[in-house]
């Protein structure tokens, strides 16, 4: 018996990681699925693992939504002896009061993305389009406190820095749009109202905040792909439909397959196994020009 708890149904993304989880926890490969929607709210996180220890399930899996706030419900889960596998987001909390973490690094899929947008304006021969020696960035960021928008912004800022041609670049606004696209085009909107005649490069945190800023910067009479290059993470089927219509550069990819490892790493817990303790999904980039072939 497995209870999990996903942070909610915010992005595309997320709707394949909940069905990479719930594909693999089936009856027919032996496992008794509780699943627990928290609706972007941690409360109903922590009250989901209460009510899995409650139950006395064989392990508990969950997301956190947000880095800090797990200790106390952590400590009752291995006060009660039920190990906790953590996925995709990481926590503060000390790592002894779980078993492991399975994660896709997101501080390297900032750097891949920061990476990849400089070798492009380079290669590109790209000029900053309101004049001037630097390009100006615009940054969508992700869910407040979550360790995986932290990190992807942290991962691309540090590899600005570390660029030798990190005086290039100047991040000219940056906000979060909670990794939905609705709030992606709504912030978007208000970047061009300010900064529209200057973003000549959009770092998007995640796929579908990339999709609203590109129905925002339409709207704007701009060109998303040209006057504006488009980088962003995720790398699900409608970031790859953007980019073969010519309206997104890059996507990074953050995998939401988890499940196979989840299950995986179940079994061999349940069976007394070793695991090590944090265990990392390998990724990929995919630009616009191999967007068609993938
Ligand atoms: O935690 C992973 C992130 O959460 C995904 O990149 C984003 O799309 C989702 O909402």
């Amino acid at each position: 018996v497995v209870g999990v708890s996903q942070v909610g149904s915010e992005s595309v993304w997320r709707t394949a990681n909940t069905a990479s989880i719930q594909r693999v926890f089936t009856q027919e490969n032996g496992y008794f699925l509780i699943f627990d929607n928290a609706r972007q709210k941690q409360e109903n996180q922590i009250k989901a693992i209460r009510s899995f220890i409650a139950s006395d399930v064989d392990v508990i899996s969950f997301c956190p939504i947000v880095e800090t706030g797990w200790d106390t419900v952590l400590q009752e889960a291995k006060d009660a002896g039920i190990p906790v596998v953590l996925v995709d987001r990481g926590v503060t909390a000390d790592p002894s009061l779980y078993v492991t973490h399975i994660f896709a690094d997101a501080l390297k899929e900032g750097a891949n993305a920061f990476n990849w947008v400089d070798e492009y304006m380079t290669a590109e021969g790209k000029t900053p389009r309101a004049g001037g020696d630097q390009f100006q960035v615009a940054i969508l960021e992700g869910t407040v406190g979550s360790s995986v928008a932290a990190d992807r912004l942290q991962g691309f800022t540090d590899a600005m820095a570390e660029s030798p041609n990190s005086g290039k670049y100047n991040v000219i606004c940056s906000q979060t749009g909670e990794y939905t696209r609705a709030k992606g085009m709504e912030v978007m909107e208000s970047f061009l109202k300010s900064d529209g005649d200057k973003i000549d490069i959009l770092f998007s945190c995640n796929g579908d905040m990339a999709l609203g800023a590109i129905q925002a910067i339409e709207a704007a009479g701009l060109k998303p792909g040209e006057d504006i290059v488009i980088v962003s993470i995720d790398a699900a089927k409608g970031e790859f439909n953007a980019m073969i219509e010519g309206k997104m550069n890059c996507a990074v990819e953050h995998t939401p397959n988890f499940g196979e490892t989840l299950m995986e790493t179940a079994k061999k817990i349940v069976a007394g196994e070793e695991v090590p303790a944090t265990i990392e999904l390998e990724e990929g980039i995919f630009p616009a020009d191999i967007a068609e072939q993938e």
